[in-house]
């Protein structure tokens, strides 16, 4: 027996007005420059009650600012935990919520059988940035700080009550990070298509989140005016978020948690950059699936020509987004030196090939074949082995 699972979402211009119908004690959970920036006012205004915001999130969370979002929590007992932000303080919300209704629960330890307790909070989510998806999906990534390492975790109770997907949002998201964050939409989308726990529930999902991000990604980011492809992006992000909710996330993420983990790039860029090269590796496991993700988008040819016109219909992505499409080229950007790579690449091999993305591949890569693909990715190589 399999469950398809989706918070209630409200979607498109305007949707933020559902905050009026709720009563009760709001905890907002997000982080300190959505405030600066009068963002989090974008939601406070709807609010009918009293409400704290808890704003010391910081990108890549650690299990210690979710414990201190449950302190807060304690003592000001809300009715709503209310996620405003990026994955990273939707995250958080989603560990305070559990926790807050589990106090002895370590948030380490949590798998999808872990018995746990439903006090009645409700959890809503409003993503500032369309990409995490973690609005829609079941899951938590929090950063072990003392081991530079990201931990996914997945339950029921992780799945947000409601989710406010508003295009009013994310109006100013800069350029770049539209671009980053995009791309991980466009990772979860594709990699919970290849999963070995696709269904026919998430994958039309994954279809439509691929078809939406390809046409309106590189319009959106040129021009957050242009309202049309900024609504398509940010609902593509919430339906890829489903999908990888459902199917789980893969190869593109076993790689790219392991790169944002030692390196702190971009979660978006790390997975984006890895998918030229994880959709020509993976795809001798997964073929059939690929070429029919290939098909929907347009490409008519099968097999391995199938899988290299996706891959090039990526890298053209990347290109128009004026983003590499290789890690050496972003490590560039954010100053990190080609030594520093080769130093830690035992490290990345390490996380990558024990990253639970791995458990719900068709077939988990050898040692070996994380060593190439992260050596294939930085260097810009076509994948030949
Ligand atoms: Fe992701």
């Amino acid at each position: 027996m399999w469950w398809f699972s989706s918070p209630r979402i409200a979607f498109g211009e305007d949707s933020l007005e559902f905050l009026e119908t709720l009563e009760g004690r709001f905890l907002i959970v997000t982080d300190t420059n959505l405030v600066k920036a009068g963002i989090v006012e974008k939601v406070t205004r709807y609010l009918k009650g009293e409400y704290e915001i808890f704003d010391r999130v910081e990108p890549d969370p650690s299990f210690e600012i979710v414990e201190e979002g449950v302190i807060v929590a304690q003592s000001f007992k809300p009715d709503y935990i209310i996620g405003v932000g990026g994955g990273s303080s939707l995250d958080v919300a989603k560990g305070v919520r559990i926790i807050y209704e589990n106090p002895d629960l370590d948030p380490e330890e949590i798998s999808p059988w872990t018995d746990v307790e439903e006090k009645g909070v409700k959890l809503i989510l409003i993503p500032t940035a369309s990409g995490s998806g973690s609005e829609g999906s079941n899951a938590i990534v929090l950063t072990k700080k003392d081991e530079s390492r990201k931990i996914a975790s997945i339950h029921p109770r992780i799945m947000a009550d409601y989710a406010i997907v508003d295009p009013e949002m994310v109006n100013d998201l800069p350029e770049k990070v539209a671009a980053f964050t995009g791309l991980d939409a466009l990772s979860h989308a594709i990699d919970a298509y290849v999963s070995a726990w696709k269904n026919d529930f998430a994958d039309g999902l994954c279809i439509q989140a691929c078809k939406l991000l390809f046409n309106y990604l590189p319009r959106a980011c040129k021009d957050r005016n242009d309202r049309e492809a900024v609504e398509k992006v940010h609902n593509a992000a919430t339906l890829a978020g489903l999908a990888i909710g459902s199917s789980q996330a893969g190869l593109s993420h076993s790689l790219g948690h392991s790169i944002g983990g030692v390196f702190h790039i971009p979660h978006g860029f790390a997975c984006g950059i890895s998918l030229p090269y994880t959709t020509k590796y993976y795809s001798r496991f997964a073929m059939e699936y690929y070429e029919e993700l290939a098909y929907h988008l347009g490409i008519q040819a099968k097999g391995e020509e199938a899988i290299d016109e996706l891959v090039k219909k990526i890298k053209s992505l990347l290109a128009s987004l004026n983003v590499p499409d290789n890690l050496r080229g972003i490590f560039k950007e954010y100053g990190i030196e080609e030594k520093e790579f080769y130093d830690k690449l035992d490290k990345l091999i390490y996380n990558s090939s024990t990253d639970n993305t791995v458990l719900t591949l068709v077939d988990i890569p050898s040692e070996e074949d994380f060593e190439r693909l992260f050596i294939y990715a930085f260097e810009g190589r076509e994948i030949d082995f």
